[in-house]
């Protein structure tokens, strides 16, 4: 399988009989016009009040299935027979006047068009055909993949990528981007975006390490709870927790492979950050695709229902991912049948079925046909049902869509590339300097090489934008899935030498060298991309090279996403290095200054040894050109740092900053929290109030302060951080732990006294033996605080929880879920 979405028409359908709209009710008859911007002629005939159980009671069994059910779909278009053969319908419209299909995905950032006015009138018109012709008139739900920005349209403003968000330490501006997404995504005529992804950021081998926000637990966990927030800022738009549990750990690094992992790392690290997540009250979560321990996560009923909503709380919508009652089958070899793993997957806790758009993987109605079955043989309750399709109905009510089934068309313009300064400034306090011999910044007067790759010879195209956007933007692997058209859809946003042209003095040569991204390929590169280096390229660069000030390297991978975008390696394509190589012989006393765009660590000492200043840029979006103009010639004083462990090669990997020693031989090549600045920051006098605790559960926050001065001559922002550095308890204490973290704007000279909030939940561990199964504590002792080179210490008196004070779930005497001989055997035990 390549594409899995395809790129259609956008016909509307002009037929306005309609029928009851909330028929279940008895209460109205909608009215509205098609392409008419005209929520209002829908509202006037509106329910009084929405009465989800009504409207239950007189839905067949099909119909409700037809609620829990949600397809992928390439056009706007009713007529369009367009629909895979397996499907059970003939056309688009069939999906509504036969199925009754409660929801519509958009799915990989890709809608039937990247024209935002066409999207807006196609949603509302199908939106109409929907109540036009479904027998009870319940508006569909639209989920799009809106992750980093609403980056569905030609125009968007695309945010910097998650991978970017994790080095600002700036949950403020995070949320405010989301703010903006949420408020274009809803404007577009969605109500769903599948995002924040909350996947603990563990293996850069994982080709969706760059929709990770960092590896360390509690800041993923409030990352992701301001993006809830953003999200869900708008009434109009929902958002999804995904993907619950465990997702990001496949054991060989390749997407959607098994996890091998403990109870203990499960409770300390890889839920909690969905715990906090769900502390902002998320509308939908969404299931993780492989499997945890042996188990698919889409047939856990531990996962889904014990943990999500027994001890998490969670009460919403709960969706599949994208075919995974079938991938059970064609991924996980878990069993031969469909019928199973459908009814496992509803027994576990799934309410609605994410189908995506062919292929081999059964399509609506044989989903619909399987479940009534199910019903019908006792296999899967009545209530079960109803209890999903109450949510899913509850959920449309929610967001208003009872009451206005369409928006605003002519809102779509004012929103749509907005949110510059927010992306800005994310893309500003993204760009982490890994290393600098006084190369930067530069002077803005030189004469500068701009070289790598930029270039499709086949397409006759630069392209190296497709790098700084990555996956999920304007297309599921990337920019028209890698493949731009001349003028085709972009998001707003300028290039790198746009903006180095804008603002050097001095004049800037340009050689892109070949770049033909491949996300659909790993086979021919482990960086998505067939990058070449030619005879041509070679003498131009040379030749620029022997008479610049300085020369700037653009190095990285090609845009990619989720099985596609798995790596073997992390150091950087041969014909990079062999462009970095032709820069040093040519001319070896010239700085020579590399950017690295890229969703992953990419690249060691092979190559940035031969670097004077390495900016590592992630894929920093529609503002990333001018972030990294802006760096370059010290216009920004780079903040940023990263969220995760660099490791020195693929061989090191697993490689994780918070790992339990020993870990000899482990050093990172840079490790979490590494950034430099143009300028310098000194501490002095760590100290910690209170400085001891008594009860954690009671005290969980403690402050610590410290003195910062920049010392040396620009401006700066700088991220001050403590850190847990070392402690003792009943089971290994990780190497380093993140406690707090504060950003501050000094000027040249200044000094001032940061005052931090320290989480204590996140010294809690999972005390005992190797099971891993008693309550979380913080554990007495002594706790070593480090901010730099400065150290103070915290006691703890007695054990106390923060976050979990009870038992592993399943091994709760209280919670029912415990099986009868377990009780038994722990009561023997004493636990
Ligand atoms: C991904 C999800 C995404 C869904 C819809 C799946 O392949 O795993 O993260 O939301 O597709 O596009």
């Amino acid at each position: 399988m390549v594409d899995r979405r395809t790129d259609d028409g956008t016909e509307k359908n002009g037929d306005t009989s309609r029928r009851t709209f909330l028929k279940a009710t008895g209460a109205a008859t909608a009215s509205a016009g098609v392409g008419t911007g005209a929520v209002s002629a829908a509202s006037e005939d509106r329910a009084e009040e929405t009465d989800v159980e009504a409207m239950l009671a007189d839905l067949t069994l099909e119909q409700k299935v037809g609620q829990m059910t949600q397809v992928d779909v390439g056009t706007f278009d009713p007529e369009s027979a367009e629909i895979p053969d397996s499907f059970g319908v003939e056309t688009l419209g069939e999906y509504f006047s036969e199925l009754e299909l409660g929801s519509i995905i958009s799915g990989g950032a890709s809608p039937p068009t990247f024209d935002p006015e066409e999207t807006v009138t196609g949603i509302n018109a199908l939106q109409e055909y929907n109540l036009d012709n479904a027998d009870h008139s319940i508006p569909f739900l639209w989920g799009v993949d809106a992750l980093h920005g609403n980056t569905l349209l030609a125009g968007s403003t695309s945010f910097p990528q998650r991978i970017n968000m994790g080095a600002t330490r700036n949950i403020e501006a995070i949320e405010d981007a989301a703010r903006q997404t949420a408020d274009s995504a809803a404007a577009m005529g969605a109500h769903w975006t599948f995002a924040p992804t909350t996947d603990l950021q563990r293996d850069p081998r994982w080709g969706r390490f760059y929709e990770g926000i960092t590896e360390d637990p509690a800041y993923l966990g409030e990352v992701s709870k301001a993006r809830v927030r953003g999200l869900e800022s708008n009434d109009r738009l929902c958002s999804t927790v995904k993907h619950f549990g465990a997702y990001s750990i496949p054991e060989n690094g390749n997407d959607r492979a098994h996890a091998r992992t403990s109870m203990r790392d499960l409770r300390t690290s890889l839920l909690p950050p969905y715990r906090t997540a769900l502390e902002a009250d998320p509308a939908t979560v969404m299931v993780n695709s492989g499997a945890v321990n042996g188990k698919p996560a889409h047939a856990s009923e531990w996962l889904l229902t014990q943990m999500l909503r027994e001890r998490y709380g969670f009460d919403g919508v709960v969706v599949s991912d994208y075919d995974d009652f079938y991938r059970m089958l064609s991924n996980h070899d878990y069993t031969d049948s469909f019928r199973r793993t459908v009814k496992e997957g509803l027994n576990a806790g799934v309410d609605m079925y994410m189908i995506g758009n062919g292929g081999e993987a059964p399509g609506p109605a044989e989903f619909i046909e399987t479940t009534v079955s199910l019903v019908e043989d006792g296999e899967v309750s009545t209530e079960c049902i109803d209890e999903s399709v109450r949510r899913i109905l509850e959920l449309k009510d929610e967001l208003g869509l009872f009451e206005e089934p369409t928006v605003d068309e002519s809102e779509i313009d004012a929103v749509l590339g907005g949110g510059q300064a927010e992306s800005e400034q994310l893309a500003r306090e993204s760009m982490v300097l890994l290393k600098n011999d006084d190369a930067l910044p530069l002077s803005g007067g030189e004469d500068v090489l701009l070289a790598g790759p930029g270039y499709d010879p086949d397409l006759d195209l630069e392209n190296r934008f497709l790098m700084r956007h990555g996956g999920w933007t304007l297309g599921w692997q990337g920019i028209e899935e890698g493949a731009p058209s001349e003028g085709g859809p972009r998001p707003r946003g300028e290039t790198i030498t746009e903006a180095l042209e804008g603002s050097l003095d001095g004049t800037l040569t340009h050689v892109p060298t070949d770049f033909r991204a491949q996300p659909y390929n790993p086979e021919t590169s482990d960086a998505n991309g067939d990058f070449g280096f030619t005879d041509e390229q070679e003498a131009d660069v040379r030749e620029a090279a022997g008479s610049a000030d300085a020369v700037v390297v653009v190095l990285g991978e090609g845009p990619h996403n989720e099985g596609f975008g798995d790596r073997n390696e992390l150091a950087l394509d041969p014909a990079q290095r062999e462009l970095v190589a032709a820069v040093e012989d040519e001319a070896p006393d010239t700085p020579v200054v590399g950017v690295v765009l890229a969703g992953s660590p990419r690249g060691g000492t092979e190559t940035f040894d031969s670097l004077d200043a390495v900016v590592f840029a992630g894929q920093p979006g529609s503002d990333g050109g001018h972030a990294i103009a802006e760096t370059l010639l010290g216009g920004n004083n780079p903040s940023g740092k990263l969220a995760f462990n660099w490791p020195e090669s693929v061989g090191k990997v697993p490689n994780n900053y918070d790992a339990y020693p020993p870990l000899d031989d482990q050093e990172p090549l840079y490790a979490f929290g590494h950034g430099l600045s143009y300028t310098d920051f000194e501490y002095s006098g760590l100290s910690v109030s209170p400085g001891s605790v008594s009860d954690p559960a009671n005290t969980p926050t403690v402050t610590a302060s410290v003195g910062v001065e920049n010392t040396g001559d620009e401006a700066g922002e700088h991220v001050v951080e403590v850190y847990n550095t070392q402690s003792y308890g009943s089971v290994l204490q990780p190497d380093r732990r993140l406690l707090g973290y504060e950003r501050v704007a000094l000027d040249a000279g200044e000094s001032t006294t940061v005052d931090l909030d320290l989480d204590l939940s996140a010294l809690e561990v999972v005390p005992g033996d190797v099971p891993g199964i008693l309550p979380k504590v913080v554990e007495p002792g002594e706790y070593e605080l480090t901010a730099g080179k400065e150290t103070t210490t915290l006691s703890v008196e007695n054990a106390g929880s923060i976050t979990d004070d009870r038992p592993a779930v399943g091994f709760d005497l209280d919670d029912g879920n415990a099986p009868a001989g377990l009780v038994e055997f722990l009561r023997g035990l004493g636990r």
